[in-house]
């Protein structure tokens, strides 16, 4: 049994302080975690961009390249129509049109949308006069938490225009990209056939 005398640890931590302080052999460097490596501060990518959204220019400045188009709408435009529900485009709830074409907000960022024309659900009614899909999902009780409502709204507008409402059949796989956690699903093919007759 070493004695741990003063000498004694003085000598092995010299050895180990040696050990430390030897030229690495040639071969394989030690591998430094990423986690280890102390970032050099970067600077963030910020830019302006205007957003048409609703009809309405929206001048959002300082925005990070990195937003979407979804958190640009919800927390820079102050328009929360559009709904988070997975944010990373399973589900639906973020559904816009840009263009006429409907999108997956979360999926897009904010700055590749600079100059387009955005539609929100906040944009489908005139005045008191709902959108006849807006009234039809009403009419058909196509609802129940109404988390993923504007997106289907949304989604049955674009579905309508683009007229994939012949069947049911038809209108279920044209409206797969809208899931609904509460089984709406019969309420909202009904409502969705019964807006497309009403908008022919
Ligand atoms: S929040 Fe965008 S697809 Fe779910
Ligand atoms: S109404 Fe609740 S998720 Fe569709």
């Amino acid at each position: 049994m070493p004695e741990h005398s003063r000498r004694n640890v003085l000598k092995s931590g010299g050895a180990a302080a040696a050990a430390v302080m030897a030229p690495l052999p040639d071969g394989p460097r030690p591998v430094t975690a990423p986690h280890q490596v102390r970032q050099a501060a970067q600077p963030k990518a910020v830019t302006d961009l205007t957003l048409e959204v609703n009809g309405e220019r929206h001048r959002l400045e300082g925005v990070e390249a990195r937003v979407t188009l979804l958190d640009a709408l919800r927390e820079r435009a102050g328009l929360t129509g559009a709904k988070k529900g997975c944010d990373r485009g399973e589900c639906g709830a973020c559904t816009v049109l840009a263009d006429g074409r409907r999108i997956k907000a979360c999926l897009t960022l904010a700055v590749m949308q600079d100059g387009r024309s955005i539609t929100t659900v906040e944009g489908l009614a005139r005045g008191e006069r709902l959108h006849p899909v807006q009234e039809a999902f009403i009419r058909r009780d196509a609802f129940q938490c109404g988390i993923c409502t504007p997106g289907q709204i949304m989604s049955a507008v674009a579905c309508i225009e683009e007229g994939h409402t012949g069947s049911e059949d038809e209108i279920r796989e044209w409206m797969s990209g809208n899931l609904c956690r509460c089984s709406c699903y019969p309420n909202i093919v009904d409502a969705v056939a019964d807006a497309a007759k009403a908008v022919r």
